[in-house]
């Protein structure tokens, strides 16, 4: 498809701003959409003014959410201009940031529904994905409660690469890396699995090293005997979803790991990597799509165009949207500035918000208009 996305006329330029915009809790809460929001993106759309979600949120691959997205928002939402909580987790088996040989090794993916991130996963590129179930069916004894969920991982696992036999190491699986692509729906199993790995030798399904763990030890970053490394895509503790109250988030499982850890060793340290937000390896990479997505619509036009100069991130909560704008200091010195909305996500008005965005509003056509205003 040639000419810009989604612009009915041809264009010379684009304005020097745009919008990030969050999506739980101010576009959508769970499957509903927020009052306001549709509008607020049409209002963009017939403006030729640039926008990219971001979110914390995940599951599926990016193909999939935005064909549900722009069905829901009445707006296009494409790959162009969207990023998830594992988006960036592309950029590790392919391009220039890509780990060498990461891509052929085995990993464990957990998190989302059935095998949906080990699909992801193997949509970006990665070869050879394990999950915690395809463990579980291989050895149901690893974790003694799980026979009530029997037909859940009957549908969604896959036999492990190669035959084990957890008693005799050298033909047990090594899981060289665990991600966490989006929040695991069996945290009991998982985090039995994902300690097990942390403690092993080698990352050997089966093993156990007294090393790993050993506060006493040089901590040589993740690997302390060859620890499978660690990796999360979202921080966030409480999101916003059709309940009236947060809901526990990917970093609540995160916690409940990092107590389960604390417990077993002694308070060791946990070597980890976590993306999004409010993480700047993330804006990062949101800043680099955006600007992609603004030389997509410009086409041949990108000479003479403006550079984005201001990036208006609207979010609901200070501890990932408020926080990631009002701390990221981008390599373009292009501005981010915060946008609070107080009557629709996590962040409710009254409260007293530990990171202080640049403006609190309503909602997401609060947040447009008033963004339209400050730019005159
Ligand atoms: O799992 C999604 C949740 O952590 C928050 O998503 O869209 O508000 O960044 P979002
Ligand atoms: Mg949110």
């Amino acid at each position: 498809s040639g000419g810009p996305r989604y612009l009915s006329s041809r264009i010379d330029d684009l304005p020097g701003f745009a919008f990030a915009f969050d999506i739980d809790g101010v576009l959508l809460r769970s499957s509903g959409i927020i009052a306001g929001a549709p509008e607020a993106l049409a209002l963009l759309h017939r403006n030729n003014i640039p926008f990219i979600l971001l979110t914390n949120g995940g599951g599926k691959h990016e193909s999939a959410r935005v064909h549900e997205l722009s069905k829901k928002l009445g707006v296009p939402i494409t790959e162009e201009n969207f990023v998830q909580s594992h988006t960036p987790f592309k950029e590790l088996v392919e391009g220039s940031e890509a780990i060498e040989g990461l891509k052929d090794k085995t990993v464990l993916v957990t998190g989302g529904d059935g095998d949906k991130c080990r699909k992801v996963a193997e949509m970006y590129g990665f070869k050879n994905v394990v999950i915690p179930g395809d463990i579980l069916m291989e050895y149901p004894t690893i974790w003694p409660f799980n026979q009530i969920f029997s037909d859940y991982y009957h549908k969604s696992t896959r036999p492990l690469p190669r035959q084990v036999d957890p008693t005799n190491p050298s033909t047990s699986l090594k899981i060289d890396a665990i991600f966490v692509f989006n929040d695991p729906r069996d945290w009991a199993l998982d985090s039995q699995i994902i300690l097990d790995l942390l403690l092993s030798k080698d990352g050997v399904i089966g093993t156990y090293s007294e090393k790993n763990g050993d506060p006493t030890l040089p901590n040589n970053g993740w690997q302390q005997d060859n620890q499978p490394a660690l990796f999360f895509s979202n921080p966030d503790l409480f999101w916003a979803t059709s309940y009236h109250l947060p809901r526990l988030g990917q970093g609540g499982f995160q916690a409940s790991l990092q107590g389960v850890w604390d417990a077993t060793t002694n308070n060791a340290t946990l070597s980890r990597t976590v993306i999004g937000k409010p993480f700047a390896h993330t804006y990062r990479y949101a800043e680099r799509v955006l600007n992609k997505h603004r030389a997509q619509l410009l086409g041949e036009s990108i000479r003479g165009a403006s550079e984005l100069r201001r990036v208006f991130m609207v979010g609901d909560n200070p501890e990932s949207d408020i926080r990631g704008a009002n701390e990221y200091d981008s390599p373009n010195g292009t501005e981010w500035t915060s946008v609070l909305v107080s009557k629709t996500g996590v962040y409710r008005a009254g409260m007293e918000p530990k990171y202080k965005p640049q403006v609190i509003v309503d909602d997401v056509l609060a947040a447009v208009k008033w963004a339209l205003k400050e730019e005159g």
